[in-house]
C-alpha cells in the first residue's frame, strides 16, 4: 500500500513540475558511467573527474551565497549571475522552486550537467526551531537530539536544503563566547556523544536517502578555546590539549560519517586552522581517513591575509588548498587563483582532483545527479508538522534545568490564587528562538505569559513588563511593584535577547544587565516568594540574583514551544530532569572555571581571594522533583587486566511520590599518570526513567583502553597500570590496572 502511495507521488511529481524524472528507456548499459546510476560511485566519480576541464573543477570548489531579498524585480538578474558550473550554493531562501530552477540551470546549462549542492545554517532547526544546542546537551539525551535533527532535516529537505553546516562541535570553556550557545558545553566527551547523535540525525542510515541531508562538523578545531571569550581570535591550544580536549568531538563525528567538516576562524597557536596542513590533513584525512571533504568557514580562507600568513590572495588560495581545504566558502579566491596556482606547479593537479573527487562523491551519495529537483509539497504539509511540534516540546522539557528550589516552592500548587509574571522575557516570543533560528518566526512562538495563563486556568495573572532588557529606563518599575503586591507568587521572566549570543555576540561580561537586576532586588523587598525564569544563551553570573529568588529555572532559549514547558515545570505537569552541560561562574571574574581542569600543585589554595572557589552551579548540577538516592558503586571486580572489561553498577532510588527521570554521570580519574591528567573525566551517561518508590540500576560497561587510557601530544591512547578512581555524584570506587 504504502509502495502504490509512493509510485503515485513521483509520477504526480513529474506530471506536475517541468522537471523530467529521467527516460525509462534509456538503458543503463547506453549511459556514459557517471550518469548510470547502477555503477559504483567511486567509478562514476572517477569517469566524470576524466571529462572535466580543469575550470569545471575549480567551479566545484567553489561555494556562493544566494536567495537573500529577492524580489520579483531583482530575481532574474540575481540568477543571471549564478554560473551553472557553481559547486554549491549557501541556500538563504525558503523556496524550493528558486532552488529547483538554479538546479534546472546546473542540469542543462553547464556541459556535463554536475548538480549543485545547496547548503545552509540549520543549527537548531529549519521552522520547527528546537531549543540551542547548548541547551540540548543540557537533556542528555542524545537519542532525542537524534530525532529532532532527523526533523529538522526533513524540513531543510523539501524546502532544497541537501546539506547544513551543523552541528558546532566546539568544546567551549568561556561563557563570554556567544558561541557557546551553538555547542554543546565545556566537556570533550559530551560535546562527542552529542556530535555523534546529530550527525546521525541529519544524515540517517544512508545519505541518499530523501529525508537526510549531509552534516557538517564545525569549527575545526579549536574555535572555542577563544582568548577572553572574543570571537574570531587567535587560540593557543598546546598539542596536548588540542588532542584530549578540542579533537575527540571531531573524531566521533567523523567516525560517525559526517560527510563533511568546516574549518574554523581561529589561529592555532600560530598557524590558522583554514591554512593547517597537521590539522586537516594529517590527523583529518590521513590518520581518521575522513574521506568526505572540507569546507572553509566564510571568507576564511581571504581572511588568511588578516592573520598574517599570506600577502594576497593567491597565497591565501595557495595555503588553503594544499593545506586540506576543499571548498571556499565565499570569498571566490579559489575561483580566481587555482587555475593559474595549478599551471605555476604551485597546487599539483592531484590536489585538486582529490577535492574535486571528495565533493562529487557526496554529490553521488546524496543522489543529486540521479534526483536532482526536489519535490514541491504545500507549505502546510511541510512545515511545523505535529510530530516535529511534539518532539520540540519534548526536547525542550527535558532541556531544562532546576536550578534552586528552596523549601521546595516548586511545583506551584495548580491552586495557587494569583500569579504575578513580570520581566521583560514575560512577553517576549522572538528572544525564545535563540540565535540562528533559520526560518523560525516569532509568531510561532508562545510566550511564557501566554503559556502560563494556559497552564494556571484557576488562578489569576497579572502582567507588568517592568523594564527593558537592557537600559536605564526604571520608569516601569512601580507598576511591577504593584502588581507583584496583588500576587501570591512572582514569577520573574529574566534574560537575554537573542542577539546578545551565536556568532560575534561575546559580552563583557556574563551577569545580566543592571536594569533586570534591579528589578528583581526591589520585588524581593515585597518579601513574597519569588521564581526567577531564566532564558539566555550562555551560562550566567546569578551571585545577586539567586540570593533574592527561592526557585530558579534555567530554561534556555527554547525555540518555537516557548513557553509551554517552562509553565508545566511551574506548575509539575513536568517533572525537570535537566543538568548544566556548562558550568555557571560564581562571577565573571572567575572564568575560566570548567569541571575537568588539570590538577594543580596546591589544590585547596590560590583560588580568587574575594569570591568563593566554587562555581554558583557546576556541570550536571540539576534539581529534580523526585528524590533520587544513590546505592553503592558494585563493581564485577576490582584488579582487571588490560585487555578485560568491567562491569561497574549503582541502584538509584526514588525516594519520593513522584515519577522522575535521573542522569547518572560517569567520571574517571587518574590519581598518578605521567602526565598531569584533569580531575575527572565524564567517561559514560546514561539517563533513566524511575517510577516513584522504585529503583533502577545504572551501569557504566568499562573498557580500559577507552575509559581509562589518555592521548598523549601525537595522538596516541596510552594506557597504564595503576590505581583509577571511578565515581558517580560522591560515591567512588577504585580498580586496580594490573601490569601486562
Ligand atoms: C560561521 C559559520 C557558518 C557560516 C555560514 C560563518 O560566519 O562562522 O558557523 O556556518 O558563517 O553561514
Amino acid at each position: 500500500m504504502k509502495y502504490r502511495k509512493a509510485i503515485i507521488a513521483v509520477i504526480g511529481f513529474c506530471l506536475l513540475t517541468e522537471f523530467g524524472c529521467g527516460s525509462s528507456e534509456e538503458k543503463s548499459s547506453d549511459l556514459v558511467v557517471y550518469k548510470n546510476q547502477e555503477a559504483p560511485i567511486e567509478d562514476r566519480v572517477r569517469d566524470l573527474l576524466g571529462r572535466m576541464t580543469l575550470e569545471e573543477k575549480v567551479y566545484q570548489l567553489n561555494q556562493v551565497a544566494f536567495g537573500k531579498h529577492m524580489t520579483a524585480n531583482n530575481i532574474g538578474g540575481e540568477m543571471a549571475k549564478v554560473s551553472p558550473l557553481i559547486g554549491s550554493i549557501i541556500y538563504v531562501n525558503q523556496d524550493p522552486n528558486l532552488r529547483n530552477d538554479l538546479q534546472k540551470k546546473a542540469m542543462e546549462k553547464s556541459r556535463l550537467g554536475i548538480p549543485i549542492i545547496f547548503a545552509n545554517d540549520i543549527i537548531h532547526g529549519f521552522k520547527t526551531i528546537y531549543p540551542i544546542s547548548l541547551a540540548q546537551a543540557c537533556s542528555w539525551n542524545p537519542e532525542l537530539v537524534e530525532q529532532a535533527c532527523a526533523m529538522a532535516a526533513k524540513e531543510s529537505k523539501v524546502s532544497g536544503i541537501d546539506w547544513t553546516f551543523s552541528p558546532m562541535v566546539d568544546v567551549a570553556r568561556d561563557p563570554r563566547w556567544g558561541r557557546v550557545a551553538e555547542g554543546y558545553g565545556e566537556d570533550p566527551y559530551t560535546n562527542a556523544v552529542f556530535s555523534k547523535a546529530s550527525v546521525k540525525g541529519y544524515q540517517g542510515n544512508d545519505l541518499a536517502d530523501e529525508n537526510s541531508i549531509a552534516a557538517c562538523l564545525k569549527h575545526y578545531v579549536g574555535y572555542g578555546a577563544s582568548e577572553g571569550g572574543q570571537d574570531y581570535i587567535y587560540t593557543e591550544i598546546s598539542k596536548q590539549t588540542l588532542w584530549d580536549t578540542y579533537l575527540p568531538s571531531f573524531e566521533a563525528g567523523v567516525n560517525a560519517g559526517a560527510a563533511t567538516v568546516m574549518s574554523g576562524f581561529n589561529d592555532i597557536s600560530g598557524v590558522p586552522a583554514s591554512a593547517n596542513y597537521y590539522t586537516l590533513t594529517e590527523i583529518l584525512k590521513e590518520k581518521w581517513e575522513m574521506d568526505g571533504f572540507v569546507v572553509s568557514d566564510w571568507n576564511s580562507v581571504k581572511q588568511l591575509i588578516n592573520q598574517g600568513v599570506a600577502g594576497s590572495d593567491k597565497e591565501a588560495t595557495l595555503k588553503a588548498i594544499n593545506a586540506g581545504v576543499d571548498m571556499d566558502m565565499a570569498d571566490r579566491l579559489y575561483l580566481d587563483h587555482i587555475s593559474d596556482l595549478v599551471k605555476e606547479n604551485k597546487v599539483s593537479i592531484n590536489r585538486v582532483d582529490d577535492a574535486v573527487s571528495r565533493v562529487l562523491k557526496l554529490k553521488f551519495q546524496l543522489g543529486l545527479f540521479d534526483k536532482p529537483y526536489v519535490p514541491i509539497i504545500r507549505e502546510n504539509n511541510r512545515y511545523l508538522l505535529p510530530e516535529y511540534i511534539s518532539t520540540a516540546e519534548k526536547l525542550a522539557e527535558e532541556t531544562m534545568v532546576l536550578l534552586k528550589n528552596s523549601d521546595n516552592i516548586l511545583p506551584l500548587d495548580n491552586k495557587v490564587s494569583s500569579l504575578a509574571v513580570l520581566g521583560p522575557m514575560a512577553k517576549n516570543q522572538e528572544d525564545l528562538l535563540g540565535s540562528w533560528s533559520a526560518y523560525g518566526d516569532a509568531k510561532d512562538v508562545e510566550s511564557i505569559y501566554k503559556a502560563i495563563e494556559s497552564e494556571f486556568v484557576q488562578s489569576k495573572i497579572f502582567y507588568a513588563q517592568g523594564c527593558d532588557f537592557d537600559g536605564n529606563d526604571t520608569s516601569g518599575y512601580t507598576e511591577a511593584i504593584n502588581v507583584a503586591r496583588k500576587a501570591e507568587v512572582v514569577v520573574v521572566c529574566l534574560g537575554e535577547k537573542k542577539s546578545w549570543s551565536g556568532e560575534n555576540a561575546s559580552r563583557s561580561t556574563i551577569s545580566l544587565p543592571k536594569i533586570q537586576e534591579d528589578l528583581l532586588l526591589k520585588l524581593s523587598e515585597l518579601g513574597k516568594p519569588i521564581v526567577l525564569l531564566l532564558s539566555n544563551g550562555r551560562p550566567l553570573d546569578l551571585s545577586r540574583l539567586a540570593p533574592l529568588s527561592d526557585g530558579i529555572i534555567e530554561m534556555w532559549q527554547p525555540g518555537v514551544i516557548g513557553g509551554k514547558p517552562v509553565a508545566g515545570i511551574l506548575s509539575g505537569r513536568i517533572n525537570p530532569s535537566g543538568k548544566l552541560a556548562m558550568t555557571f561562574p560564581f562571577s565573571t571574574g572567575q572564568i575560566p572555571i570548567y569541571y575537568n581542569m588539570r590538577k594543580k600543585a596546591r589544590p585547596t589554595s590560590g583560588m580568587y581571594q574575594d569570591i568563593t572557589k566554587e562555581p554558583l552551579y557546576g556541570f550536571t548540577h540539576g534539581l529534580s522533583y523526585s528524590n533520587f538516592k544513590y546505592g553503592d558503586l558494585k563493581s564485577s571486580k576490582t584488579n582487571l587486566r588490560k585487555d578485560e572489561n568491567l562491569i561497574i553498577e549503582i541502584p538509584v532510588t526514588n525516594a519520593s511520590n513522584v515519577d522522575g527521570a535521573d542522569v547518572v554521570h560517569w567520571f574517571v580519574s587518574d590519581p598518578v599518570c605521567s602526565i598531569s591528567r584533569p580531575n575527572k573525566e565524564l567517561k559514560f551517561f546514561e539517563k533513566k526513567s524511575i517510577k516513584a518508590g522504585k529503583t533502577e540500576v545504572f551501569e557504566f560497561h568499562l573498557n580500559p583502553i577507552r575509559d581509562l587510557s589518555f592521548v598523549d601530544s601525537s595522538g596516541n591512547k596510552i594506557l597504564e597500570s595503576g590505581e583509577y578512581h571511578i565515581s558517580v555524584d560522591n560515591k567512588k570506587i577504585v580498580i586496580n590496572l594490573l601490569e601486562e
